[in-house]
Parts: structure tokens; sequence; C-alpha cells
């Protein structure tokens, strides 16, 4: 057989893979520079492009199949390769086939040279008479040389959701995983970098961002095997998640994103910002209102006067949006706590006797949207829904059915019971036309798997098939509502995937709100997600002075979550003017191109700006966190180096400072806070 090479190029990010003479496939290169790439050597000395268990013995496999007649190793030759134009760039389908066994894989690459992003999956055909069973399939499995390479990657539970940490990777497999099914981003959002010589840092080297595209648990497994040869194999967690492939089923993986950089991590953020505004979330361009939510504000306890009050402030403070969270349904079993009620949809009168529309009447005439809080996929067991429907929940006959948070998860496997969720939104909603927004929270992980859905042999389908019928569900309700907003939560940031915010406007980061760890928070979260989506609001978390939790929502989509009525007159007056200040750089926060500055990972010192397309405005923020000593006072601009620095001016909007005139900017550098931490300084910067 002639060599043949396959050239995959999506601007800086790409990979070159080459067919040898016996048929595998290999990957010539994967990163940036690739084109023109040819073998300098035969083609089979290069890593194989898709590894499989039993071709690389001691090393880690993309895929893992029992055939139909036992056999569990496989090997795979090239069939085909087909290009075909999509509207952003071209789709590659490379097919390949085992030597013996029916089944084909085929490699799925779509280029999206806009973006410098390269979207890539995996199907695997069963086109054999005989059933057979897939173990392993990842949806990416790039080699590259890893000397010192440096993996990246977040995670840390509830409250502690984008801790970040780097690591040099050592000989053998590092994996992380995340796990429970319905929150997996709260211990690990499924994104990693990846520096294979190490050095990478925010403005130069090699590197490369990786996300899975799926909101079920994930799987990153870096290995470093002899002589430096490294491979990031990427996938769905296939732990419990056995696929049975009966004849010509066609399994599809999740699809990873990747996008690479010679020019350090900034430019792989920002490619995915864009990608995500302008190809995932819903409604990504658009400018986003100011929240205010009653969560941490009042909690369960609700009535109608509160809530008046409640929304009187947040108009006075300026708000666009008021959210009534938790706490508002449940009529045969009230929901002052906990423990009851999920599932019982109708509006709780010991609360609000005349139900809902009276406050939102009041919302509407103080100038704010009515948002609503929502929870489709759970029932507590204390609930006339379970009652009614003791079988309509993921529990395993013959075992425990064990609560978290007092609640079970809904079986949405079961179409009746994805109906049921669909239409929980849809009767609030057609009973109050008047609800623009609806937070969707999801609290509880999956035990016990088993679903009546599935047939018995069927139920490590579960794991991967809950996730797809979730997102039918989420689906269902876009459509049936497109002009409604919707807010992703789990817990706090547990849904923080590229695959689940294609049917949401934003997500709840993480249900910690004290801006001291919200700096970190949303530092790590940056690596991943636009700040359009990371929803930031001031509470009370922490106990930190107002102006400083004001200082830090405004470089997210800014909110509030506390008790508006309670707060004094001069926080309040913060508050006002926080907002008033994001009505003027929302834009830029929302949907301009973020440059991280400093980090606060390890230190006690975060900032970051975001910057305009055609580079004449920037916001910068700059945050001194507890323990931060005195020092060096010199915060630099990359960006404006070697710029006509007095072409620019300088505003100070630090929450809580008396406004300062506005400047000519004079030096590409700006003063890190001087008052004691934590303390912050917002800056617009402008071309004259
Ligand atoms: C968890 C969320 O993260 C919180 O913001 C809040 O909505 C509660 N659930 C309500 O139960």
């Amino acid at each position: 057989m002639t060599e043949r090479v396959i050239e995959v190029l999506a601007g800086t990010t790409g990979v070159v893979l080459a067919v040898a003479d016996d048929g595998r496939l290999h990957q010539l290169g994967f990163g940036s520079g690739l084109a023109g790439r040819t073998p300098d050597f035969p083609v089979g000395i290069y890593p194989l492009a898709y590894p499989t268990f039993g071709e690389e013995p001691t090393r880690e496999p993309a895929l893992r199949i029992t055939h139909a007649d036992g056999a569990t190793s496989t090997r795979l030759t090239f069939a085909s390769a087909v290009v075909e134009a999509h509207e952003h760039g071209e789709v590659h389908r490379i097919a390949l086939v085992d030597r013996v066994a029916p089944i084909g894989v085929d490699i799925l690459l779509r280029t999206w040279p806009g973006y410098d992003l390269l979207e890539t999956w995996v199907e695997v055909v069963n086109f054999g008479g005989e059933p057979v069973t897939l173990h392993e399939a990842a949806a990416t499995a790039p080699a590259f040389a890893a000397s010192s390479a440096r993996l990246t990657h977040w995670g840390g539970g509830w409250a502690g959701e984008w801790s970040e940490t780097t690591e040099t990777l050592a000989h053998g497999t590092k994996v992380l995983a995340s796990a429970g099914g319905v929150r997996p981003s709260l211990h690990l959002p499924p994104v990693v970098l990846l520096s294979p010589d190490g050095s990478a840092t925010e403005e130069s080297g090699s590197v490369g961002v990786c996300t899975l595209v799926w909101g079920g648990d994930a799987r990153f497994a870096a290995e470093v095997a002899q002589h430096h040869q490294g491979r990031l194999i990427v996938g769905h967690q296939d732990r419990g998640a056995e696929r049975h492939l009966d004849p010509d089923d066609r399994f599809e993986t999740p699809h990873a994103l990747w996008v690479w950089s010679e020019a350090g991590i900034g430019p792989t953020s920002r490619s995915l910002h864009r990608f995500a505004r302008e190809q995932v979330v819903r409604g990504g361009t658009e400018i986003r209102a100011t929240v205010a939510n009653t969560w941490e504000a009042v909690g369960f306890a609700l009535d109608d006067a509160g809530l008046a009050a409640q929304v009187d402030q947040a108009a006075a403070v300026g708000a666009e949006l008021f959210l009534l969270d938790d706490g508002w349904f449940g009529s045969a079993h009230p929901r002052n706590d906990d423990t009851t009620s999920l599932g019982d949809w109708g509006v709780d009168r010991s609360k609000l006797p005349n139900g809902l529309q009276p406050l939102i009447d009041h919302t509407l005439a103080a100038g704010l949207r009515f948002g609503l809080w929502v929870e489709p996929e759970m029932v507590n067991p204390v609930s006339e829904l379970y009652k009614a429907h003791p079988d309509w929940v993921i529990a395993e006959s013959g075992r425990d059915r064990r609560e978290e948070r007092n609640q079970l998860v809904l079986d949405v496997l079961q179409p009746e019971v994805r109906r049921f969720a669909a239409d929980v939104v849809s009767r609030v909603l057609a009973d109050h036309p008047d609800i623009s927004y609806l937070k969707w929270d999801a609290n509880r992980d999956i035990t016990e798997p088993g679903s009546t859905a599935l047939a018995p042999d069927r139920q490590s389908h579960l794991p991967v098939d809950r996730v797809r019928a979730t997102w039918d569900l989420m689906d269902d309700v876009a459509r049936d509502h497109p002009d409604v907003e919707l807010m992703l939560c789990a817990s706090g940031g547990g849904r923080s995937d590229l695959g689940t915010l294609r049917w949401f406007h934003e997500l709840w980061t993480s249900d910690n709100t004290d801006p001291v760890d919200r700096v970190r928070i949303q530092w790590g979260a940056s690596h991943l997600l636009p700040a359009s989506v990371v929803a930031a609001h001031v509470t009370h978390w922490g106990l930190r002075p107002v102006p400083f939790g004001c200082a830090v929502a405004l470089s997210g989509r800014f909110g509030f979550d506390l008790d508006l009525v309670a707060l004094s007159d001069e926080d309040r007056d913060v508050c006002a003017a926080s907002a008033a200040t994001y009505r003027r750089i929302r834009d830029l926060v929302q949907q301009g191109d973020l440059h991280r500055l400093a980090s606060p990972v390890g230190t006690t010192r975060g900032a970051w700006a975001y910057r305009s397309a055609d580079g004449d405005r920037a916001v910068v923020f700059a945050y001194r966190l507890p323990d931060d000593e005195p020092g060096n006072q010199v915060l630099a601009l990359p960006w404006l180096a070697g710029k006509d620095l007095w072409a620019f001016d300088v505003e100070d909007l630090t929450p809580g400072r008396p406004s300062s005139a506005v400047a000519p900017l004079g030096a590409a550098t700006l003063s890190w806070p001087d008052a004691a931490p934590p303390s912050a300084s917002v800056w617009l910067i402008t071309r004259r």
C-alpha cells in the first residue's frame, strides 16, 4: 500500500495522520504548525492514531471490545477517508475496520478554523450478525512527546469547584474522572490543559486545551510511557457503562474539542470562549440581565410581603430580573426545608395564598423580569408524585433506594417520566406566562443505577443513555419555550460543560460565593467558560466587605443573592453603583476577549481584563486576597505594550471608592490596590 497522509487543519490546531504499509493508522503530528507534514521515518514507527486493546500491550487503549467470538483484541486497519464541507470548515470521516471481526470504527474530525478548534469523536459500528460488548471507546487519544509534560485540571467538590491543580506528568498513567452522573463538574469539570514540554505560560509556549462535550461522567487518562511517549485519552467514564452493540448498532462517543496554541494559554481560552458564545450557548452573543436571587437572601422562608420588599430593593439597586429560588411549591407538603415536595409543582398556598401572580405582577410593575427555580429531574419520597409513581425513579430492584438531600432521581429514560418533567416546566409557564427565566437545578448523584426502561442485560447503558435522555428533555423544554432564558445549576457548578450549555444561557458557577474563593473559582472557570455564562452574585458568604464582593461579581455575570432589605444604606449604595457600573462594562465582560494577568492560584493576588475586539476599550480587575503583603505594586497590561498609551484614558470604577476623574493612561501598567486585603480595583481603559 502506498503511504497515505491525511491532514486535518483547523487554524492553529490540527492533526496529521498516515496509513502504514500494513494498513494501520498512525499519527504524524498533533498540535500546531503541521501543514505539509510528511513522515520522516517509516509510518509504522509513529504512534497509533487510535490505540486498541491488544495492539500496544504495554500502553493504555482508547478502545476495548469483546467480539462475538470472545476475542478481546482489536486491530484496526484503514478502509476509507472522506471529507465533506460544513458551514464553518470540514468534516473528515476516516473509516477503520478490524482485521477479522465485523467491527467498524470511524474517526470523525470536524474543523472550525475560525476558532482554531478541532472537534473529534468516534463511532463504533457492529456490522456482524452477533452482539458484541464495547467496554471502552474514547473520543480522542492523541499522542505527544512528553518531556516534563504538565497537566492542569480543576475540581474540588461542592463549594470547591474549579480549584486548580497543575502537575508534572510522571511515568505511568494519571487518571482523572468525574462520578455520580448528574453533577460531575462539581468534582471535575471536563477540561484539561496540556503543556507537552511543561513550559507554557499565559502568553507563551505550546499548549492545548481539551474539553469533553458531555454532561455525564468524564475520564481523562494522561499516559507517559517509555521514551517520553505521551498520550491523552479522553472520553466518557466507561466504568460500569459497557455497551452491548446488537447487529447494525452504532455507538457515537461524546465529542471532544481541542484548541492548540503556540502562544500560551490565553489564546486557547479566547478561542473557546468565542466558540462557546457563537456556537454553543443559547443566545450567547446577547447581553445578559442582572439577576437578584432569593436563595441566599431568604431561603425557604417565603411570604408575599417579604418578597415584595425584596423586589422593591432589587429595583432600587438596579437589578433587572427577580429570581424566586427554592421553596415556592409543594401544596400537599409545604416545602419548608429540603425534605419534601420535589415533584409537586403546585404553588405552596400556605406561603403565597394567592399564588405567584401577585408577586409576578409586583415584579413587572417594579420594572424587573421574573424568574423561577425548578428541579424537574428529581422527586422527594415525601410527595404526592412519589406516592402515585414510586416506580418513576432510578433504582435497582430489591435494593435500597438511597436518598441524597432527601431526594431520588426521576428516571427520564421512561418516556412518561420525561413527558412529566417537560410538563412541569410547561405547566408552570402556561400558568404564569410572564415568567421569562428559569433556574434548572439538580441536587444529587446517582446511586443504584437501574432503569425499568432498559432490559436487564442493558442496565450498564444507563450512565450514557440517561445523559442523552436528559439532553432530550432539555431540548424539549428549550424548543417549547424558546423565549424563556435558562440558568443551568446542579448544586452549584455541577454541570459546567459545553454539551449541556447548548440549552442554557448561563450557569450557576458555584454555591461558594465567598468573593475571596470566587476569585480563584472564576479564574479556574475562565479556562473553559466565557464570563457571560459565569453567574457571579454578591452575597454574604465569607462576610467580606460588600464593595469587595461587588468588585468580584462584576467580573462575571453580575447579580445579587443577599437580603437587600437588611442591607445598610451604605452597602445598598455600593450595590446600586456597582449595578450601574456593570451596565457600562458588561459588553466587555460578557463579550470581550479575556486576558488573564496574574494568577491567584497559590498566590494572594489575581487580576484579569476583558478587551473589546477592536482593542479600544478594556476593563481590568485586580484583587488582593487575605494575607497578601504590600510589595510589588506594578500590574502589567501586556496587550498595551508598544501602543500609543497617550491615546488611552483610564477611569477608576472600583466599588465603594469615590468616583475618580478620567485620566490619561500614560503607562502599560496599573497599580495593585493600596488598601489592605481583601481589596480590589476595577478600571476602565478607553481609547480617546
Ligand atoms: C442548590 C443551588 O446551587 C442553590 O443555588 C439553590 O438553588 C439551592 N440548590 C436550592 O435548593
